[in-house]
């Protein structure tokens, strides 16, 4: 088992390794005394794992209850989240008492919500289920769910006691989740770790999932320590996110979260390097890992259509809007890019 150490306010352990929901029982026993512990969870991962984890939790003497909803973005709601609160309170959940969000980042985002506004805020854990919730969503205390007018506009920073990723958990993840999550785990080599990004590259990472799972997360919470709140380095994160964002929109969700952060992540890298920020290289490099890697590098939509898009945006900032560039692989940089220039810039990256 590896351990990686995110030195928040609330400083906690992410214990990464293979068969961590059969001891779930002793993970949550280094943060919690025997308690009641509420497994929030969705149908599909209660199905698979919802079973495993409550027994585990009760041989290591949790008291348990156990609710899920439908599985889903959609249901990322304030309806889930009244459901939830509903729960905890008919359970008579107290403040000494534990949530367990066990799912993907849907869970973890809609649970860790719940449990940072329940009686004003109790602990909780993360069992991420998905490749991108043990590399990126776990870990750094975002939790929100979604309103009608947007994604993640009722939030909160509420950090966790403890981030369980038990990787085995990735067997049953349909292969287009999980290559979701691949991208972000190439964000991570690009702004942080060529070593990481060499083993994307190179091998197969189910082959290396837990030191690939360990790196990423040893990545985010670098970021996460040094800017808590999300003020200022933490935005690197956005690598590939600014136009990635407005792809996904654009495709009407049809090109999902993950190959439109790939496709981002080349087009800011093309930008870079006509920019004469990095060489040629650099681009060439990430399109064709992300392409052996089966994620997408290039999307139909023209530069004016990606502008239009991206200006609506909630990163934008004033006159300018903020794009984390590429430098090499494993440094980066954040512009600010007017907005009168912006259909200019990215038509650097949309033409190859
Ligand atoms: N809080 C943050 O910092 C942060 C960061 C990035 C993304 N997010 C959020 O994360 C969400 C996306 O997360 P996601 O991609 O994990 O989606 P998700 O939670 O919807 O999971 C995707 C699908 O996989 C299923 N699933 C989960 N684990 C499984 C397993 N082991 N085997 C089989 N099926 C499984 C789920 O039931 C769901 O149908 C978005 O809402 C996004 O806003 C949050
Ligand atoms: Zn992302």
């Amino acid at each position: 088992m590896k351990t990686v150490h995110v030195q928040t306010e609330k400083a906690y352990d992410v214990l990464i390794g293979s068969g961590l929901m059969e001891q779930a029982g002793e993970c949550l026993s280094r943060v919690a005394a025997p308690c009641r512990a509420a497994i929030i969870t969705d149908d599909t991962v209660d199905a698979l794992f919802g079973e495993k984890v409550q027994l585990s939790l009760q041989n290591a003497g949790f008291s348990v209850c156990r609710m899920h909803f439908e599985q889903g973005e959609k249901n990322k709601n304030l309806q889930t989240y009244a459901q939830i609160m509903t729960f905890l309170a008919e359970r008579e959940i107290t403040r000494s008492d534990i949530i367990v969000a066990l799912g993907g980042g849907v869970v973890g985002d809609t649970a860790g919500f719940a449990a940072a506004t329940y009686l004003r805020g109790i602990r909780f854990i993360q069992m991420p289920t998905t490749l991108l919730a043990m590399v990126d969503s776990s870990v750094g205390g975002k939790t929100a769910i979604d309103l009608d007018c947007g994604k993640n506009l009722c939030g909160a920073f509420w950090q966790p006691s403890l981030v369980v990723c038990d990787t085995d958990a990735l067997h049953t993840l349909p292969e287009k989740i999980y290559k979701d999550g691949l991208a972000e785990s190439f964000k991570h080599g690009v702004l942080r770790d060529e070593k990481l990004f060499e083993l994307l590259e190179n091998t197969d990472a189910r082959m290396n999932i837990n030191e690939i799972v360990a790196r990423n997360v040893q990545i985010k919470a670098e970021y996460v320590a040094q800017d808590e709140h999300d003020t200022g380095l933490r935005q690197q994160l956005n690598l590939g996110h600014t136009l990635g964002h407005a792809l996904e929109k654009l495709s009407n969700y049809a090109i999902t979260h993950g190959q439109a952060v790939a496709i981002g992540m080349v087009y800011a890298a093309r930008i870079a390097q006509k920019l004469q920020l990095c060489d040629a290289a650099v681009p060439e490099r990430i399109a064709a890992a992300l392409r052996s890697a089966g994620l997408p590098t290039q999307a139909a939509f023209s530069a004016q259509e990606i502008a239009r898009v991206a200006l609506g945006d909630k990163k934008r900032r004033g006159n300018t809007l903020r794009m984390v560039l590429p430098e090499e692989i494993g440094r980066c940089r954040m512009q600010d890019v007017p907005v009168d220039a912006l259909q200019e810039v990215i038509a650097l990256g949309v033409e190859a």
